[in-house]
């Protein structure tokens, strides 16, 4: 597995793919499918599931690990965000993960980062539900996200479902500005008791652990109420009451919305259909989601 750690040793690496016969047998012949699995590290096994689908369908397979200070808001804490490269390079070297893009700040925000020219995703997918909390997360997120697709210029990239607004983001980025990427959503891997992955989970102390689930079992009450035909308003202030009868939680939004747009469902359900939630437990904020078809 190789390691880039600048900008000009990624562009090294990814001019060998050019001119194939400089990396002998490591280049399957002919093979050329490059998938891309974009991270900032602290990798879980929501992660690793990226990665395998891209190992499933690319003949190469590369990670970036880059914790984008550009998507953070004032009062989110940057410095204190999970940093575990070594463990993550042994991980990924695990799933035989051909390269690692590893850049620093310096190197992708040469001038600084408010000194970039950037990517503002369109309203009302930029400024509704997460946007609305974190004003200027897509922003950094999509500016980040056509960076490290120029560099790595991949086949196919591949974001989790879990960040459902964040794959919408991307997907129409990727249209909008005609992309030569494929853009691949990857189902959320779970806990047993329903608790999407998130490398957020580990602030959850045992109390806190224990009625996280309460997320997913409101969104599995909305699911369960559409398909038995009840109305969207009974079924969505039930679902809301499971959260906040808890006590624990402070409910940010729970809204059902359209899987592409995210424009609130209006009356009643209309299939196929999202339904997203984000809510604060103690200082942690969890976000899940569940498209119903
Ligand atoms: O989902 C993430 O981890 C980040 O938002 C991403 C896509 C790597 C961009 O920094």
């Amino acid at each position: 597995m190789f390691v880039a750690h600048s900008i000009e040793e990624l562009v090294e690496w990814r001019t060998m793919l050019e001119t194939p016969w400089l990396l002998g047998p490591v280049l399957p012949a002919g093979a050329q499918r490059i998938g891309f699995v974009p991270t900032m590290g602290a990798l879980h096994d929501g992660h690793l599931e990226l990665v395998r689908w891209a190992r499933k369908d690319c003949d190469l397979v590369i990670v970036s690990i880059f914790v984008n200070p550009y998507q953070f808001g004032q009062n989110e804490d940057l410095d204190k965000y999970p940093r575990t490269f070594e463990k993550d390079l042994a991980l990924l070297e695990k799933e035989r993960v051909d390269c690692v893009f590893y850049p620093s700040e310096k190197d992708m925000y040469p001038r600084g980062r408010d000194a970039i020219t950037s990517v503002v995703p369109a309203s009302p997918l930029n400024d509704t539900l997460e946007g609305a909390f974190r004003p200027t997360f897509f922003r950094g997120v999509a500016t980040i996200v056509s960076k490290l697709f120029c560099l790595v210029q991949p086949h196919l990239a591949y974001f989790g479902e879990k960040d459902y607004q964040q794959l919408q983001v991307i997907k129409a980025m990727v249209k909008d500005l005609n992309m030569p990427v494929s853009v691949v959503g990857v189902p959320t891997i779970r806990e047993e008791d329903g608790l999407a992955l998130s490398s957020r989970n580990a602030y959850l102390d045992a109390e806190a652990r224990e009625i996280a689930p309460t997320l997913f079992e409101s969104l599995f009450h909305v699911m369960d109420a559409a398909r038995k035909n009840k109305p969207m308003s009974t079924a969505m202030a039930e679902a809301r009451a499971k959260i906040v009868d808890t006590g624990r939680f402070e409910l940010q939004y729970l809204t059902a919305a359209h899987p592409e747009t995210l424009a609130p469902l209006e009356g009643d359900f209309a299939r196929p259909f999202v339904v997203l939630v984000a809510a604060k437990l103690g200082e942690v904020r969890l976000i899940d989601n569940l498209v119903v078809r």
